[in-house]
C-alpha cells in the first residue's frame, strides 16, 4: 500500500487530497497544526481505520518538522505532498508593506517546503514511487499587480521545486508543482470554480503520471504547464564572453539530459 504525507489536510484542498488518497487505498500521514481541533480529519480517520495518522506539525516552527522526521525515520513515503500554505496574507500597497507577514509567508510557503523535502528525502528515496509535489499558485508566475507577499513566496517556491527536481533526479525522485485552479476553500471564501474533490482529482492524475523526465515543471489542473524559468540560455544575449565555459556547461547538461 503506497503512503502519502499531506500537509494542511485538516481542511480545504488538503482534506480533498486526504479523502481521495484514502478512497484509493493509500495510507495517509496528515501533519496538522492542531490535531485536537481537526474534527473532519478525525472523522475521516474513523471511517478508514488504521489508514490515516494525524500528526502534529507547524510549518512555521522547523523544530516540529524535525520532530516529525525523527518519528517517521525509516518509513517509506511514496509521495510528499506539500499543500499547506499561509494563504491569508494582508493586502500590500506601496508604502504599506507588512514585512513581518512577508517573512512569515516566505517561511511557510517557500522555506518550509524546502525543509519538508530535506527532512523526508530519505523516506521518499526508500519508497516505490519516489515523488514530491507542491501546491503553488499561478499568480507566482503571472503579472497582474497585487498580493505581492503571497505571489513572491510562490514564485520562490517554484524555483525551489525546479532546483529540487534537478538535484534529486539522479536519485530517481520526481519533483513538480501545480496551480490547483480556483478552488472553493476558506482561502477563496468558497468562491472558487472547482470543488476540492474536483481539484484533487485533476492534480492526482498529474501526480500519477509524474516521472523524473516530466519533473521540474509547474502544472495547470488540465496538465498543461506554466513557465518557471527561462529556457533561453544563449550566452550572447546576456553579455557572456566565455564560449569555452558555455561549451563546458552545455556538455554537463547534455550528459545529465537537461533540456535547455
Ligand atoms: N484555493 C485556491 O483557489 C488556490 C489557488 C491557488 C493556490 N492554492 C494553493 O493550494 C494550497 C491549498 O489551498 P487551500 O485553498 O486549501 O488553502 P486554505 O483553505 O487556506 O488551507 C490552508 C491549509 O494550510 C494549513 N496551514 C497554514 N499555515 C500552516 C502552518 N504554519 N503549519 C501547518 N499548516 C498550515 C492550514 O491549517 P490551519 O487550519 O491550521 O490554518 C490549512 O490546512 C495552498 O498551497 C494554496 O496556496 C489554492
Amino acid at each position: 500500500m503506497p503512503t502519502v504525507l499531506i500537509t494542511g489536510a485538516n481542511r480545504g484542498l488538503g482534506f480533498g487530497f486526504a479523502s481521495l488518497y484514502l478512497r484509493e487505498g493509500w495510507e495517509v500521514i496528515a501533519p496538522v497544526r492542531d490535531p485536537a481541533n481537526a474534527t473532519d480529519l478525525q472523522a475521516l480517520a474513523k471511517a478508514h481505520p488504521g489508514k490515516l495518522s494525524i500528526e502534529t506539525c507547524d510549518l512555521a516552527n522547523f523544530a516540529t518538522i524535525d520532530a516529525l522526521g525523527a518519528k517517521l525515520k525509516g518509513k517509506p513515503i511514496d509521495l510528499l505532498l506539500g499543500n499547506a500554505a499561509k494563504t491569508n496574507n494582508p493586502a500590500s500597497t506601496i508604502g504599506d508593506t507588512n514585512y513581518e507577514a512577508w517573512m512569515e509567508a516566505f517561511k511557510i510557503n517557500t522555506m518550509a517546503q524546502m525543509k519538508l523535502a530535506e527532512t523526508f528525502v530519505e523516506n521518499v528515496a526508500a519508497s516505490a514511487q519516489k515523488k514530491m509535489f507542491f501546491l503553488s499558485s499561478r499568480i507566482g508566475s503571472k503579472p497582474p499587480a497585487g498580493m505581492i507577499l503571497f505571489r513572491s513566496s510562490k514564485s520562490a517556491l517554484n524555483q525551489v521545486v525546479m532546483q529540487l527536481s534537478l538535484l534529486l533526479k539522479p536519485r530517481g525522485i520526481a519533483v513538480a508543482c501545480a496551480h490547483p485552479g480556483f478552488v472553493k476553500t476558506k482561502s477563496t471564501a468558497d468562491m472558487g470554480v472547482f470543488t476540492v474533490d474536483e481539484s484533487a482529482a485533476h492534480l492526482k492524475k498529474i501526480i500519477d503520471n509524474l516521472t523524473v523526465e516530466t519533473g521540474g515543471q509547474f502544472f495547470e489542473p488540465d496538465g498543461s504547464t506554466l513557465p518557471i524559468v527561462t529556457r533561453q540560455m544563449n550566452p550572447a544575449a546576456f553579455g557572456a564572453k566565455a564560449p569555452d565555459a558555455w561549451d563546458a556547461q552545455k556538455k554537463v547538461w547534455d550528459k545529465e539530459g537537461t533540456k535547455i
